[in-house]
């Protein structure tokens, strides 16, 4: 696949219209006041993962980034990842996501929320990044890796963006032991753009990049136990019981790909990791 049809099948995944309309007014629904929102109150609509806001501040502990720091979210999407890091620890963030429209509709919440100082978005290939070597002291990843096929290449260049002593956090979804995985998933519709690597593919392919590991979790039976409890959640209460970010912008769709994918982790065949790393 050439890059450009690459970032057109990954864009079309991502983009839906009117999307910063359709989250306020969701939000609105759920009875947030949209003249004081916090970074926590959008958590419904921006947090695009599995654990949602629970495994965000999970990483921002274990990062540990501080105010005079300077962060980096590979395919940060709307930013919602960002915003609690900046909000928590007081440091700058940028926000890198392939998809143009992700990072307007990020800007405009990003200011909603009086952090336009602090969070900026740019937008690019996370395997052909536009930042000079050594810009970030951290480099964070949540459920991008997914959906990129040139691993190399982005750990490569996550490796070059940041300064040395610095570190790599990321919460991923990996190939799990059982293959292939059921489609459609909520990052993909079907092959074409899914690139899920085994753990010790990536365990390898890291070390080989020069990384030092610090921390390599499995994770795996935590995302099954919450999207078991999501489930549960979606059929008793219907769309008021699933967050409403990419819900919103697909309904029933996205709820037969969180079906789906409850089912690729019940039968163990996707994984999630959460691993902490040096770049010496
Ligand atoms: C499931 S969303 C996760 C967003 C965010 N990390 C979060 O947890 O809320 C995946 C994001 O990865 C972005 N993405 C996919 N491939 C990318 C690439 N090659 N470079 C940069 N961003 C990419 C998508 O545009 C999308 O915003």
């Amino acid at each position: 696949m050439s890059d450009r049809d690459y970032a057109r099948d990954v864009n079309a995944r991502y983009t839906f219209d009117h999307l910063e309309d359709r989250i306020l007014d969701g939000l609105r629904a759920m009875g947030k006041d949209l003249n004081a929102l916090t970074p926590e109150d959008l958590a419904p609509a921006d947090q695009l993962h599995s654990g949602g806001l629970a495994a965000t501040l999970e990483l921002v502990a274990l990062a540990a980034v501080r105010a005079d720091e300077v962060a980096l979210d590979v395919g940060g999407g709307l930013g919602g990842p960002a915003r609690i890091l900046a909000s928590r620890s007081g440091c700058r963030v940028t926000v890198l996501d392939l998809n143009e429209a992700f990072c307007r509709t990020g800007a405009a919440l990003t200011a909603r929320v009086g952090l336009g100082d602090r969070v900026t978005f740019q937008q690019g290939d996370a395997q052909a990044m536009p930042f000079a070597d050594h810009s970030f002291d951290v480099a964070w990843t949540q459920h991008a890796s997914m959906n990129i096929p040139d691993k190399r290449a982005l750990y490569q260049e996550i490796f070059r963006v940041l300064r040395p002593g610095g570190r790599f956090i990321f919460h991923d979804h990996m190939a799990g032991p059982v293959q292939p995985i059921h489609f459609p998933v909520p990052w993909a519709r079907d092959e074409t753009i899914n690139h899920l690597i085994a753990p010790e593919e990536a365990r390898a392919l890291l070390r080989e990049t020069g990384f030092r590991e610090r921390l390599w979790e499995d994770q795996s039976d935590q995302t099954t136990v919450w999207f078991r409890e999501s489930l549960a959640r979606m059929n008793a209460t219907g769309a008021a019981g699933v967050p409403i970010g990419l819900r919103l912008a697909q309904g029933a769709d996205f709820d037969e790909m969180m079906r789906i994918q409850g089912r690729n982790f019940e039968e163990r065949r996707v994984s999630t990791i959460l691993a902490l790393l040096d770049r010496p």
